[in-house]
């Protein structure tokens, strides 16, 4: 599968047309992170959004030294989006469980895409809700 198909299989870009897909593919930055690795820091500035191309992730939450593991996320999953949209520091650490492959796509490139397509709110808004229904269980 290459980069194109890739991305119109993950279910934030799903609502973009073909031509977009494929600037997307073009603006997409591919990064590596080795197991162990911390891919987004708690507490820093946002400056890019993440979409797994492959590997897994351990969302957690950081208090002091204690970590609480808020979620787990794989392949076509996306993070990294809040700190972007709210323009506030990173709500949570990120870090690599296996190697993992990312695409990142710079903050600017990301609010131009929804201010372009206002429609991709709606896997943002489905993302937040299905976090919601797992933090309350
Ligand atoms: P951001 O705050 O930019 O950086 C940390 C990211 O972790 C955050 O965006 C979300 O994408 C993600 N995140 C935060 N809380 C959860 C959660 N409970 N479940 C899944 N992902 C989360």
């Amino acid at each position: 599968m290459d980069l194109e198909q890739m991305l119109a299989s993950v279910p934030l870009f799903a609502v973009l047309d073909a031509r977009t897909v494929r600037r997307l593919a073009q603006q997409a930055v591919r990064r590596s992170y080795a197991a162990g690795a911390t891919i987004v820091e708690q507490g820093e500035t946002g400056t890019a959004l993440y979409v797994i191309a492959s590997g897994r992730v351990r969302v957690e939450h950081r208090d002091g030294a204690e970590r609480h593991g808020l979620n787990e996320l794989g392949r076509g999953d996306f993070f990294g989006e809040l700190a972007l949209i709210e323009n506030r520091p990173r709500s949570a650490s990120v870090v690599a469980l296996e190697e993992t492959e990312c695409l990142l796509f710079v903050v600017w490139e990301f609010r131009a895409l929804l201010k372009e397509h206002p429609e991709m709110a709606i896997p943002i808004m489905n993302a937040l809700i299905e976090r919601l229904h797992r933090a309350e269980h």
